[in-house]
This record gives structure tokens, C-alpha cells and sequence, in this order.
């Protein structure tokens, strides 16, 4: 992420904690910004998805914890920056989490907030967000928290609120264009097929299965893309 890069070279960064890490695709962005130099450790509190983490990064420099945001095991003041990405909207306690990530920043040091949004959406990130939509939907019937998509504008909210100032916030596009290959188009048609199976058997299948047919239209004609992302650097703000 090139701005990130921009923003963080006139600074030396050591401790870095990237919060909700899954399998670690924020910690490659981080790994390369401070150009394999900070010690980086990712949390969540899914094992499956640390193991997939420890696979991807064999590195001395970066190692997994599993752990929720809602309570870090880390001292005060411990890093120099903290990091969350695409894990807000899976966040039960938002504030908590917040609160937790500005305790182990050290004084001076900066919070990333990357977060997948809602917004003016082109028909091919339609379809990511149909796909995000359908599995946040199928998440909460068994009881996972997963909301739909914030809006910038709402994310925006939640950080002020948290007394976060921003220093800088500018949008991210992880695919620069709809993708056709036949192989990303059949993935996410599985990855919807599959979530709508999840549902047989209850009310909500009947509900929902005429949208497997239009979604797999809807990747043929427009591609698949991922929606953009609002990306936020911060400080925690000073009390006075
Ligand atoms: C969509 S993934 C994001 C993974 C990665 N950060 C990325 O950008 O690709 C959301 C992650 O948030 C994690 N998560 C869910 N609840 C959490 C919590 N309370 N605290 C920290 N992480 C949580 C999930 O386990 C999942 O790995």
C-alpha cells in the first residue's frame, strides 16, 4: 500500500500488532511497509486461521497470538503501531476493541484502521459485497457476529467517537479492476453455493435460493471485484 509506505518512512517503527489477522493478508501489506524491519505480531481469536497465519509467515520477525481484541494481553504502551483490518464489522464490542488498541500504543504512536466499505460501487464490487452480505447474513443465523459493510462516512464515526484523531484517510482498491477469469468467477460462485447450503433444511433457504441463479448471471456479465477499502491512520487523541 503505497501510502502507507509514504506516510510511515520518516518514521522508525519496531512493535507492531495487527488485531483480527485471520490468515495474515494485513501483515504482508505491514511487513512490507517497514520493509521486514518491525517486529510484528498478529492476533484473532480463530486458531484455524492462525495456523493458515504461521504457514503463510514463516519469518523470524513475525509471529501469531490467539487472542480477541476485546482483551489484549499486552502491556501498556507496548507498540508503535496497532493495526486493524477488515475486522471492525466482526468486532461484538467496537469501543472495548478501540479502547484496548490505544492502551498498547505507545505515546505518539498511530493507529491503521483498514476497513472494506460501502459506498458508490461499481456492479463488479456489487457482487463482493452480495457475497460479504449473504455470509455476514448466514454468520448471524448461527450466531456469529458479522454485520453488513459500513459506510466511510461511518467508519469515519466510529473512530471519532473512540477520540482517534485522523492524520490521514485515503481509499485502497485491492483488485484496480473487475476480474474475468473463469476461475475467480467459479470460486466465488462456490463460495455462494456453499453458504446457501448451510441454509437447507430452514425458512431462510426457500427465501434465498433464487439468488444463487442471479449471482452467478451477475458474475458473467459484470466480473468480480473487491469493493474499496477505507483506510485511516490515527492517534489517539490527547485527553485535554
Ligand atoms: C475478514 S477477516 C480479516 C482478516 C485480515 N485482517 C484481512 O484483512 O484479510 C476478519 C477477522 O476478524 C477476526 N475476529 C472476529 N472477532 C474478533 C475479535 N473479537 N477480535 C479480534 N478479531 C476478531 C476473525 O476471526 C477474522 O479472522
Amino acid at each position: 500500500m503505497k501510502r502507507l509506505q509514504q506516510f510511515f518512512n520518516k518514521h522508525t517503527i519496531k512493535q507492531v500488532l495487527d488485531i483480527g489477522t485471520g490468515s495474515g493478508d494485513f501483515v504482508k501489506i505491514l511487513n512490507d511497509t517497514f520493509q521486514g524491519e518491525a517486529s510484528i505480531i498478529g492476533v484473532d481469536p480463530g486458531e484455524q486461521w492462525l495456523k493458515e497465519a504461521r504457514n503463510n509467515f514463516p519469518q523470524n520477525n513475525i509471529r501469531f497470538q490467539c487472542m480477541s481484541g476485546e482483551k489484549l494481553a499486552f502491556d501498556d504502551h507496548t507498540f508503535d503501531v496497532v493495526s486493524i483490518a477488515n475486522a471492525l464489522h466482526h468486532l461484538q464490542d467496537t469501543t472495548t476493541t478501540l479502547s484496548e488498541m490505544k492502551r498498547v500504543i505507545k505515546p505518539g504512536g498511530w493507529l491503521i484502521i483498514c476497513e472494506i466499505s460501502d459506498g458508490e460501487l461499481n456492479e463488479a464490487q456489487k457482487n463482493q459485497q452480495l457475497l460479504h452480505h449473504f455470509k455476514s447474513f448466514v454468520d448471524r443465523l448461527h450466531g456469529i457476529t458479522h454485520r453488513e459493510t459500513y459506510t466511510p462516512d461511518e467508519i469515519d464515526a466510529i473512530i471519532a467517537q473512540n477520540r482517534i484523531d485522523i492524520q490521514e484517510s485515503f481509499t485502497h482498491l485491492k483488485m484496480k479492476q473487475p476480474k474475468f477469469e473463469e476461475q475467480i468467477l467459479d470460486e466465488k460462485y462456490e463460495q455462494m453455493k456453499s453458504l446457501l447450503e448451510e441454509l437447507q433444511g430452514r425458512p431462510e433457504y426457500e427465501a434465498k435460493k433464487d439468488q444463487l441463479p442471479l449471482f452467478k448471471e451477475r458474475l458473467q456479465k459484470y466480473g468480480f471485484q473487491m469493493a474499496p477499502q477505507h483506510v485511516v491512520i490515527g492517534q489517539v487523541e490527547n485527553e485535554d
